[in-house]
């Protein structure tokens, strides 16, 4: 088994640059028997794992002729890594973006997508109390704006595009199946959408049926940017075509993921994202009852975007959170220049 080396992709062209992102072994972690790797998904140029998406999303949307350069407007409704990635993306091809985003995500993720030139729609809670989760209220609004002006604006709906799914399916599985040569044993990642499980799961359960596809949600009411919680809001339409390929479901919580997230900075000196404590978790829980196997867990973005958070939840003093920032395994990301 090899893990790819910290080599960062060529940019010239900023597109050719999504995926092929580095398979890592997290060797504090793994066992004499279980071996346990993180996909940093934070080497797409965009810095997370919605590159991929966003770019199938786009690249589906200029083929059926939906997109018009210096004419069409893309709005979507997103946490925050979608937004990024489809702003990073469109601007570079020439069409504009407006985020509709629940005003929780963090300052930085605001910052990065109006650094951009995203124009961002914010909701609240407080506006939308019935289902108080956000990212609902974000759909209906980005529908309200788009639907009358179908001649200017074009929403790709992560929730219910197919071209979401087949990003994984095309680009995430092929690439865990060639770096561990064929023997993952078992796949982690955390569901928003769910086109990163249901593609990535899909793919290496056709190469061999034996994989188990571990499913991450949140706990209720939760901190972990980019996961849902499937009893506070509904599963997407594009994850119940295809649910049926996830094997178990593990639900993390704020304590455990943020505690992940201070222990892979301390031990494997990566700093991430909430999102990749809660899959570290999990891969974390899952050792004890395997006497054999190769772990894989999608590293969804790393921690740049969260120093208020981390800051807030007394993760880590600033002086900590800088120190890891400056010792951490980090790119020179596109979007924190
Ligand atoms: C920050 C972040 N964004 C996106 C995703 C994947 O979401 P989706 O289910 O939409 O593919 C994850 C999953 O871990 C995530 O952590």
């Amino acid at each position: 088994m090899t893990s790819t080396t910290f080599v960062q992709s060529n940019n010239n062209n900023i597109i050719e640059g999504i995926g092929n992102t580095p398979l890592i072994e997290l060797k504090s972690f793994s066992t004499d028997k279980v071996k346990i790797f993180a996909k940093l998904e934070w080497f797409n140029p965009f810095g997370s794992v919605k590159d991929r998406a966003a770019l199938w999303m786009i690249k589906d949307a200029e083929e059926r002729k939906i997109l018009k350069k210096d004419k069409s407007i893309i709005i979507e409704p997103t946490s925050g890594n979608t937004g990024i990635a489809l702003t990073g993306i469109a601007s570079h091809l020439g069409y504009k973006v407006e985020i509709v985003i629940p005003e929780k995500v963090s300052e930085e993720t605001k910052n990065i997508l109006r650094k951009l030139g995203a124009t961002l729609h914010e909701t609240s809670d407080d506006l939308c109390p019935r289902v108080g989760a956000g990212t609902d209220q974000s759909i209906a609004l980005a529908y309200a704006i788009s639907k009358p002006r179908p001649d200017t604006y074009y929403m790709p709906n992560q929730y219910d595009n197919d071209s979401n799914y087949l990003a994984h399916y095309q680009s995430t599985g092929p690439e865990i199946w060639k770096q561990t040569h064929g023997k993952v044993t078992h796949f982690f990642t955390g569901c928003g959408t769910g086109g990163t499980i249901t593609g990535t799961g899909t793919y290496l359960k056709e190469k061999d049926d034996n994989i188990q596809v571990v499913a991450i949600q949140a706990q209720k009411n939760h901190l972990l940017q980019g996961l849902r919680n499937f009893e506070e809001s509904a599963k997407p339409d594009l994850f119940l075509r295809r649910e049926k390929v996830v094997d178990e479901w593990y639900t993390a919580t704020n304590e455990k993921s943020f505690e992940m997230v201070k222990t892979l900075a301390e031990k494997e000196n990566i700093l991430v994202g909430p999102s990749s404590g809660s899959v570290m978790a999990s891969m974390y829980d899952h050792i004890k009852n395997h006497n054999e196997g190769i772990f894989v867990g999608i590293f969804a973005d790393d921690g740049r975007k969260f120093q208020s958070l981390y800051l807030q939840q007394n993760l880590f003093s600033a002086e900590e959170y800088n120190k890891y920032l400056t010792n951490c395994r980090l790119l020179p990301s596109l979007i924190y220049q």
